[in-house]
């Protein structure tokens, strides 16, 4: 809840339809939520580098919503998150990870790549204001595991 006004800044620069604070707090209350944060330093409540909101249903981990600091993009924020996210969700029993994005995010997509996802199934036009396809990605988070070792 302490880290919300540094992830609201990061969040509405990032995004054209950015999650309201409240869709946020409500993450923070619905049981099968996880809500995960990356800081600059190891320090509690230090600057916000990113964040990631995941849920776990069923045995299967749903990727929501990934974003990192404009500034500290491309320097390993995003895959530190992933890589948690990933080892957390296989402590809890998770066996597969699925989540969507934008064909035009390309950059979401090398991360993803990064982590052994397959696309398994593409929605025309998915996004009403862009026009952009969503792709369905999904990976067996065993088969990430060993894309995080290797990293
Ligand atoms: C997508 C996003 C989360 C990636 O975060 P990041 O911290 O820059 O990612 P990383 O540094 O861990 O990079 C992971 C891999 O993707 C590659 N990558 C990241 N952004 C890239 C870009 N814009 N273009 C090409 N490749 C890119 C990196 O080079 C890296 O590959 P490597 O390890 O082989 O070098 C970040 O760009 C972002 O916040 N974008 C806006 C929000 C968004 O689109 N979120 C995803 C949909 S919810």
């Amino acid at each position: 809840m302490e880290d919300l006004d540094e992830i609201l800044a990061i969040e509405n620069s990032s995004f054209s339809k950015p999650w309201p604070r409240d869709v946020f707090m409500r993450e923070l209350q619905i049981p099968v939520s996880r809500n995960l944060v990356a800081t600059l330093r190891k320090d509690l409540h230090n600057e916000i580098a990113g964040y990631v909101t995941y849920w776990v249903v069923a045995g299967e981990l749903q990727v929501h919503k990934i974003c990192v600091r404009e500034d500290l993009r491309k320097s390993g924020v995003a895959s530190s998150l992933m890589a948690e996210m990933i080892r957390l969700s296989c402590r809890e029993g998770v066996g597969i990870c699925s989540l969507e994005v934008g064909r035009s995010n390309e950059g979401a997509q090398r991360l993803y790549e990064k982590f052994g996802f397959e696309v398994t199934d593409i929605r025309p036009q998915y996004y009403a204001e862009s026009g952009d396809d969503a792709m369905i990605l999904c990976v067996e988070l065993k088969k990430c595991l060993q894309f995080i070792r290797k990293a």
